[in-house]
């Protein structure tokens, strides 16, 4: 009997719906070719539904996405709705609610694809980020002041001491505050993760933080770094600041393999990694709960302006749908998917922001229709 997976299908908004379709065509094909089956269970989360209704995500919705196999995510974003809100309530909350600890992106260039960097090949752009996924500044801890909520904040530290005036007439003394958490056990599994994945790979495990300047979060951070390296001697591991790695990423990628980092550093050098891989249409990310469901999504976001004009390019979300695969177990249809990908680059069937002049469903039929070839 060929295995059936269940895979929970949210398109979301903007140009969301488009690729999924695209990526659901090419996952359908991969499941036709290597002998499985998909059953997608649709669902309608989103701003259409948040506007009608004002539910962002709801237990119903949380219950059914826990049992999936896996969870195949287009893009939220909607300009009807204030930015944060669909962000928070929707994304950044399944990535909590669901425990979503492992934020997966590589960093690889396609052979075909052309890269902003000048002489890099292929065999030099190819590693992993894995982005802590629900800690940092992310936890969404903080608060804003005016001087008549607040009586005294004084803030003291070895080298501050700051406190601020009160002054009844203008709002120049707000202050806002926003903090980081890192607990002991949210970096200990996703480095470890980050050194399982090494150990398969090329064995180099890069720790980037800023524990120059924030010295206590990314002081645990990095101590935990080192205990869990200790138990990896045949993995060669280092520490880069985050400023430093965004300059290595442009001048020595060949130099990552395995690059491990908190929340919201990940956010910020997965752009730049995407970038040098040939571009945000073609950053696929996975937020993964080893012993849970996982989820599958383009790095970039809803596009709306380009919404329907049959113009986004398909292929981040069609190459996390060959993660979604491989996470599934599916190795060879993973591989397919992704040998296609590099073939339509190759033929020159591109969208429009990768040079080309091929529209979304194109692109997607023609990737559908490689792996069909037998
Ligand atoms: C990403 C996005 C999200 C993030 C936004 C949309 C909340 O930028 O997945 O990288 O900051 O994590
Ligand atoms: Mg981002």
């Amino acid at each position: 009997m060929p295995e059936n997976h269940t895979v929970a299908v949210i398109p979301g908004d903007g140009i969301g719906p488009e690729i999924i379709a695209e990526g659901r065509k090419v996952l359908d094909a991969a499941a036709h070719r290597y002998g499985f089956g998909i059953e997608w269970v649709e669902h309608d989360i989103g701003a259409e539904r948040f506007l009608a209704t004002k539910q962002l995500l709801t237990d119903d919705d949380l219950d059914s996405l826990s049992e999936v196999a896996a969870i195949y995510f287009g893009a939220i974003g909607d300009e009807r709705v204030p930015p944060g809100i669909l962000e928070t309530g929707i994304l950044l909350r399944l990535r909590f609610a669901l425990d979503l600890y492992v934020n997966l992106r590589p960093v690889r260039l396609l052979p075909g694809v052309v890269t902003p960097l000048a002489g890099k090949r292929p065999e030099d752009i190819d590693f992993v980020v894995v982005r802590e996924n629900t800690e940092d500044f992310y936890v969404g801890i903080g608060g804003r002041f005016r001087e008549t909520d607040r009586r005294t904040l004084t803030v003291e530290r070895e080298l501050y001491e700051l406190t601020f005036s009160v002054d009844a007439e203008s709002d120049a003394d707000e202050i806002a505050y926003q903090i980081g958490v890192i607990s002991r056990e949210g970096p200990e599994r996703v480095i470890r993760y980050a050194f399982d994945l090494a150990r398969r790979r090329r064995k180099k495990v890069t720790s980037v933080d800023k524990a120059n300047v924030l010295t206590e979060v990314y002081g645990l951070w990095r101590e935990v770094f080192t205990g869990v390296a200790r138990g990896y001697p045949q993995v060669t591991s280092e520490f880069n600041f985050v400023d430093a790695v965004t300059m290595w990423f442009v001048k020595n990628p060949e130099w990552f393999d395995v690059v491990v980092t908190p929340n919201m550093f990940g956010d910020i050098i997965t752009d730049l990694g995407a970038m040098i891989q040939g571009g945000l249409g073609l950053a696929p990310g996975g937020n993964i709960n080893p012993d849970g469901t996982s989820m599958f999504e383009p790095i970039h976001g809803s596009a709306p302006k380009y919404r329907g004009l049959d113009v986004a390019n398909p292929l981040a979300t069609i190459w996390a749908g060959s993660m979604l695969l491989d996470h599934l177990g599916e190795h060879e249809a993973a591989e397919g998917v992704l040998t296609a990908i590099g073939k339509s680059v190759t033929a020159g069937v591109t969208t429009r922001d990768m040079g080309g002049a091929a529209g979304t469903r194109q692109v997607g039929d023609w990737i559908a229709k490689e792996l069909a070839k037998r």
